[in-house]
This record gives C-alpha cells, structure tokens and sequence, in this order.
C-alpha cells in the first residue's frame, strides 16, 4: 500500500526522503516520487516504477530542508509518472502526497473552476487544486480542504510559500510523528523514521498536525488543540534489516525461535499452571461469564483465528468461531454481551479488520486485539488486547507474525481453561509445551534440505492441494496461502472429507497433494484420505508430527515424501507444521525466481477496503 515520509530540520532533505521511501519499498508499490522547498522553489520530481528509477532522476545535493515523498500503489489509474505523488497545484505551489481513496472527487472537480488542468488520473490530485481556494494559514487551508473529502486520507503537505512547514492530516489512513533534535518528521509507517527516531506521537482520525523543525502541533477539525504525548517505541532498526539473509522473509521465518520466546516472555504463570495476559482488562469473574467468541480477521490472521478457535474450544469448551472480517461487518452482525470479540492483526492497521472492530464496538461488543505493532489503530481501539511481541514484519507474506498470532491463541486457550475446567496438572503439561516450542521450532528448522528438495520437485506444479482435518485445515490453508502468495504456485486447501465432494476431479498425477497430519484423533482417517488421493496417481507429500513406529509405516508406504516435524502436543502442533509450509513456500518462490518479499499485486498492510 502507499506510504509517506515528510521531513523538516536542518539536514539535506532528499537523502532523508529516499532512505524513507526505501524503507517503505517493502510495503508494495508501483511508483514513488518526492517534493522539496528548494531556493523558494517548488521542484516535484516522480517516477513509476521501482526507486531506482526515481534515483536517477534526482539531484541528491539539491538544497533543501523540507520536503514529503511517496510510494504509490495504484488504485485511481495506471502506474504512471503523471499519476505518481506528490501533486502540485497548477502554480506550482503547494505539494501533496496522499494515501487513501476519495469518494467524492467527482464533485470535488466539480467544485473548482473550469479553466483547472488535471495532469494526472488520481483522486488525490484535487487536494492540491482546492487548496489554492482557501486562505489562512496552510494547516487552516489542509482543514477546510480535508473537512470536504468523503474517504480516506493520510495526507502531507507542503507549500512554497511556508518553506520550513509541513501540514500533515489523517482519517481512516495512518500517519505517525516523529520527534528529532531540532527536526520532525511524518510518516505512514515506523519502518520510515526509525532511524532517526523513536519518539513517535501517533495521530488519531480527525487530526490535522502542523511541523516545523522546533516540533509540533495538533489540532482537531475544529481548530481545537489537541495535546498529544509523544511514546517511546521500542522499535530498533536492526529489526528492519535482512540480517544477513537473502530475503526478509526468509530472515523472519528463522527468526522465529527467538520471536515466539518474545511472545511468551513473562506470560507463562508456573505457579497457577496458567497464563498472565495483562492488557485484557479482564477481571477473573469476567472471564466465566464469556458464553461465546467470535474471532475476526484476514487473510493468514483469520487462518491464525481458525487454529486459535480450534485451540479454545478444546480447553475451554466456549463455542468460538473465526470468520473474515470484512463479511462480518457488511452483514449486520448481532452483537451479544456475553461474546467476546477478538481482532487479529499483524499490522493493526487493516482496513476491513479495524471496521469490524468498529462495528462491534459501536452496538456496545467488548472488543479483544491479537495485534503486533504497538500503537496502531487497531491496538489503541481495542477494548483490552495482547501484544504478539513478534517485532517488526517486513516481508509482504506474514510468518513471524503469524506465528506469534497462534502462540498468543494458545497462551489465550490456557488463561480460558484454566478459568473453567482445565486441570492443573494439564495446564502444567501446556506450560512445558508452550516453554519447548522455541527449541522444536529450531528442530523444524533443521529440516530445510529435505523441505527445499520437495519445493524444487514440485515447483514447476501448475496446481497443488492441501488437506488437512479439523485441527489440520486452517494449517492447510495457510499452507495453500503461503505458496500461492510467494511462488504463484495455484494452491487449494480443502479439509480431507471434502476431497471426494468435487475437488477430486482435479487430482491427478501432476498436483501434489500436500496433507497435514497432525497427531489427534484424526490422524487414521485423514491417512485414510491419503490413501484416496494415491488411488488418483497424484504425488502425496505428508507433514506429519506422529512417531509412531505403525502410522508412520504406513505414512512412509503411502507418500511419496513425509515430512515429520517433533511430536511436541496438541496446542504447538499448528506451529510446526506450519513453518515447514513457510519453508516449502519460500524455496518454491525462490526456485522460481518471484519476488520474495514484495509478491506481485500484494501489498503489506491493507488500509484500504
Ligand atoms: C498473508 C498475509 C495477509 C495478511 C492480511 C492481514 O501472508 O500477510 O493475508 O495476513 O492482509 O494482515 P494483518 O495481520 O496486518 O491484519
């Protein structure tokens, strides 16, 4: 999605710009472009197309101290240069750069003269024009601009005739302050100040802030002064490195040994065979009289939300279902006192996600986050919440994070249980479970040579499927997931009882069919299913976590490749499963030669609908 990177202070602005807009790359973009304040002049210089060809537009010494950048991914026309931000006003003297849709930039035009000249297609160029039409001060012209804008914005501003001011606003799109010595910025993500700083005052919908190299101010719509505190992130920016590795991606699924320690740390209560979750807002009393949950999110968070269902359910017997966010909110959801709504989010940023959340909040729901990134919108809107604790998340595909969603399910299904009926002595047993798994993620792995020569068999599939029952199916869709998404590989997840119901027809000895085995209940009849797809010639590739002398004869007799991750329990099994899917996608989309860390069409956090 768009990001957006402002700078004001004595330094030279065009390398601050571009080192922020690098650091916004892996956020999903098609072109980018920048506009600084130099000698009293306006110069805007754009490009589509990735920031090199940007950077051999641009004069890095150019003089100037003020100055905004964008990354653009297109939504109103084409990856063009003319459609890259910022936009200027036709004299040239005020710049824009804007994340976000316009819903009403046809009476917007209609509003302006008719002599105006548009020289792009996008919605957000109409912000630069009517600027031009109001007077006071550039943060009085931003708010009597933005007060007539139906949508979304994340907008910054500069103008020709305020040198050292930049005018940022936001509704519905995220902008972050950042504090410097005797410099500010903005920008739409960490990722672009946390270089410079990690003092970062968050705005909120409705904020217009104005920026000077002295500091800032906040003000509301109605010209009100809002007094905004500045927090400390504990954000670093080795975090936002690849450490070494090829790929983000990559780095992120081996960091997670240590990633899933950050998630538990301080959580696991030995003394009450339970888990200490602070930031519920929950007292114990609270938690006996939860009837139901609902779980809501996208994408690999709702898959994350399927599993974390799954584990609920088991100990604590509260009927839980997860279902994709933006469904939920455009069908009138019922909302009941007695059901606890849980939001999961890596970003917390993600449209459909935060409107739900908004939705339930507003007919009265208590509203729990599963969220990452400390101090978006998701987590400042929520009810109470849990932190993943997963650092940040760079590669567009989620693996540490989703990792980190699972692991806050389980500490979540313990604290649940142990309120009701589960033993202490079980939950002593899910403690020393929930303390192995970062050893037996760093067992899994191990297992990468085995997992990289399944991925270069089958990476030329045109098709493959993934099955799992009950516990194994959201395993299997985040498997089927993480393929397509990286590898372009098209990937189908199904739960094994349904093969037989229509997808069978398309089995055959050329799509892999990759089954999850974990070790429950299920484990002879979703063998049982093996048996059915081998029956079609189609290759079986099993990821299994049973040791069993028996079933694992009969696995290795039915599969054409097993993959057996350490038997570690019931609640930590969709952990290492999935990580050998992590492996698996990551070696077939490197096989292939795709674009790891920023897949084609996709982009990391979606904050728009
Ligand atoms: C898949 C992926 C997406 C996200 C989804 C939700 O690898 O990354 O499906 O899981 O867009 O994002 P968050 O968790 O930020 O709300």
């Amino acid at each position: 999605m768009c990001g957006i990177i402002a700078y004001t202070g004595n330094q030279t602005v065009v390398p601050i710009l571009l080192d922020g807009l690098k650091r916004l790359e892996y956020r999903g973009y098609d072109s980018a472009g920048i506009s600084v304040i130099s000698r009293k002049k306006l110069k805007t210089i754009k490009s589509a197309g990735k920031l090199n060809q940007l950077e051999v537009k641009i004069d890095n010494s150019i003089a100037s101290h003020c100055g905004i950048g964008h990354t653009r991914w297109a939504t109103h026309g084409a990856p063009t240069d003319e459609n890259a931000h910022p936009h200027n006003d036709s004299h040239h003297r005020f710049a824009i750069a804007h994340n976000g849709i316009i819903e009403n930039v046809d009476a917007l035009k209609n509003s302006l003269a008719n002599d105006v000249i548009f020289t792009s297609e996008t919605d957000s160029e109409v912000i630069a024009h009517l600027l031009t039409q109001q007077d006071g001060t550039l943060a009085d012209a931003v708010r009597a601009v933005v007060s007539q804008i139906v949508g979304t914005y994340g907008l910054a501003v500069i103008d020709q005739q305020n040198p050292n001011t930049i005018v940022v606003a936001r509704n519905g799109s995220p902008v972050l302050l950042g504090i410097g010595d005797g410099e500010m910025f903005a920008a739409s993500d960490m990722a672009a100040l946390i270089r410079h700083t990690n003092q970062v005052v968050h705005l909120d919908d409705g904020e217009i802030a104005e920026l000077s190299p002295d500091g800032f101010k906040v003000m509301r719509m109605d010209a009100s002064v809002a007094n905004k505190k500045a927090i400390t992130l504990n954000a670093q920016f080795a975090h936002y490195d690849r450490g070494g590795h090829p790929h983000y991606l990559y780095r992120e699924i081996l960091d997670q040994p240590d990633t899933v320690t950050q998630t538990l740390s301080g959580r696991l209560d030995e003394r009450f065979s339970t888990a200490h979750l602070g930031g519920l807002n929950f007292e114990a009393r609270d938690l006996i009289g939860i009837k139901r949950i609902t779980i809501l999110g996208c994408g690999s968070a709702l898959y994350a939300g399927m599993a974390g269902a799954h584990m609920i359910e088991t100990l604590a017997r509260i009927p839980v279902r997860a279902e994709a966010a933006a469904e939920f909110r455009y069908r009138n959801p019922v909302i009941e006192q007695d059901t606890l709504y849980i939001v999961v989010s890596q970003s917390g940023e993600t449209f459909d996600t935060l409107a739900a959340l908004r939705e339930v909040r507003r007919k009265g729901g208590f509203v729990l986050g599963i969220v990452n990134s400390v101090g978006s919108t998701i987590a400042r809107e929520v009810d109470g919440g849990i932190y993943m604790h997963a650092g940040p998340e760079v590669s567009v595909a989620s693996t540490k994070g989703y990792t980190s969603m699972l692991v806050c399910f389980s500490l979540l299904a313990l604290l649940l249980g142990r309120s009701r009926d589960l033993s202490p002595q079980r939950g002593t047993s899910i403690i020393n479970e929930l303390k192995a798994l970062s050893e037996n993620i760093q067992r899994v792995l191990t297992l990468e040579p085995s997992i990289k020569k399944i991925a270069n068999k089958y990476k030329k599939s045109s098709s493959a499927f993934f099955i799992g029952r009950t516990n194994g199916f959201p395993i299997a869709l985040e498997g089927a997931q993480k393929l397509k998404e990286i590898s372009y590989i098209h990937a189908e997840a199904y739960p094994a009882s349904e093969l037989k119901h229509g997808p069978l027809a398309l089995v055959t000895k050329d799509t892999p069919c990759f089954v999850v085995l974990p070790n429950d209940e299920l484990l002879q009849k979703t063998i049982s299913s093996m048996e059915e797809i081998n029956a079609r010639g189609a290759p079986v590739i099993a990821v299994a976590s049973t040791h069993n002398k028996e079933e694992s004869t009969r696995i290795h007799k039915l599969a054409k490749a097993v993959i057996q991750v350490p038997d570690a329990g019931a609640l930590t099994q969709p952990v290492l499963l999935g990580v050998v899917f992590q492996l698996l996608a990551y070696h077939s989309a490197v096989g292939l030669g795709r674009d790891v860390d920023q897949p084609r069409n996709l982009a990391k956090s979606v904050t728009v609908e």
